[in-house]
């Protein structure tokens, strides 16, 4: 079975072959467009998906050896994302199914990146629990099966990126800052400056805004000039404190689930401090932790054609959704369970 895939909710324009449950092509563009704005721009997200979306798709099947009518099934997301980007993924996909004659299939964005670790890694024991961490989204999830996932914490206010993106702002890195704020925080003491720790409550919720501003008021302490040269210090310190609250949170929550595997998906998964902190929270409670390689944790369609083919497999047959702005994966959960 070939299932011809499509991601287009965010910045990332993605199209993906998946042979037998194999991905046989994959290609993805970070849209560069966004840069000088200093965050992603909806209304020109969904344009540059416009003009990607055919290109990527006929390389994609060249790169498969596949032609458009050997596919089998078309799936795109259909959300949760910006709905100009959706609309231009979903409502592409729904054209290209039909004038196949071909099935057309909706995928939950964020279910796909629960599943993406399989990719690499094949089937992972279950239950597992998933640590998701980019640009838009902190979440942590219990994987007990397909169709049945368990919301345990997320973010109150700014995702892990978001907060990474809007402190590199703060010392003039470009968007998003993330990669450049590892890099430099490998670098610099974490123990020079101390910034409030984000509040640890009972829950497992997580929340980065306080440690944000807390990083603006060292920096109009300390100076622009001197914030500078002590950039690196400032960001290990941030970074310190952003990952400790990450790691204890998650710790909880595998100690009160009891995982036999957790996984790190989302683009602050490639982040080197948080990979070294979670494989020693994975070696001392004797949890095998797993990071899928960053084309299959940043945003990307390979995971949303494993995720099709894999509901295919299991003969769960979702109705088509629209492109959804808003979908919560507890609708997801309730709706259509394999028996
Ligand atoms: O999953 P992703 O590629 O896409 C969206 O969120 O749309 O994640 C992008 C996020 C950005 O906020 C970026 O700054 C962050 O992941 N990121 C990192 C690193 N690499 C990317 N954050 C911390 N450390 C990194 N090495
Ligand atoms: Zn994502």
């Amino acid at each position: 079975m070939n299932v011809l895939a499509i991601e287009s909710s965010c910045d990332e324009s993605s199209v993906a072959v998946v042979r037998d449950g194999r991905i046989v092509s994959l290609r993805t563009v970070t849209q560069s467009v966004h840069r000088e704005f200093g965050g992603v721009v909806p209304e020109l997200a969904g344009r540059s998906h416009l003009q990607l979306v055919d290109r990527l798709t006929h390389e994609a099947s060249v790169e498969a050896g596949v032609s458009l009518e050997q596919i089998d099934v078309v799936a795109a997301t259909s959300g949760p994302g910006l709905i100009g980007s959706l609309l231009v993924g979903t409502n592409y996909a729904r054209g290209l199914a039909f004038a196949l004659g071909k099935p057309f299939r909706s995928v939950h964005h964020l279910e796909a990146h629960l599943w993406s670790a399989e990719i690499e890694y094949g089937e992972l024991p279950l239950p597992f629990l998933v640590l998701l961490v980019s640009g838009g989204h902190t979440l942590i999830i219990q994987v007990e099966a397909l169709r049945r996932y368990t919301i345990l914490g997320t973010t109150v206010d700014d995702a892990l990126g978001e907060a990474y993106d809007k402190v590199g702002k703060l010392f003039g890195l470009g968007f998003p800052a993330g990669a450049e704020v590892d890099r430099l925080a490998a670098q610099g003491n974490p123990r020079r400056f101390v910034l409030t720790p984000p509040k640890m409550d009972d829950s497992l919720d997580l929340s980065f805004s306080g440690l944000k501003t807390a990083v603006l008021y060292c920096v109009r302490d300390i100076g622009p000039d001197r914030a500078d040269t002590q950039a690196s210090d400032v960001l290990a310190a941030f970074q310190e404190a952003a990952l400790a609250s990450v790691s204890s949170k998650l710790r909880r929550a595998a100690q009160s689930t009891s995982p036999r595997a957790i996984v790190a998906a989302g683009g602050v998964a490639a982040n080197t401090r948080l990979r070294q902190l979670l494989t020693a929270l994975g070696q001392d409670l004797a949890i095998p932790c797993v990071f899928p390689p960053l084309r299959y944790c940043m945003d990307n369609a390979a995971m949303i054609g494993h995720l099709a083919a894999k509901l295919e497999q299991a003969g769960i047959k979702d109705p088509p959704a629209p492109a959804r702005p808003r979908w919560p994966l507890a609708e997801l959960s309730a709706e259509n369970r394999p028996a």
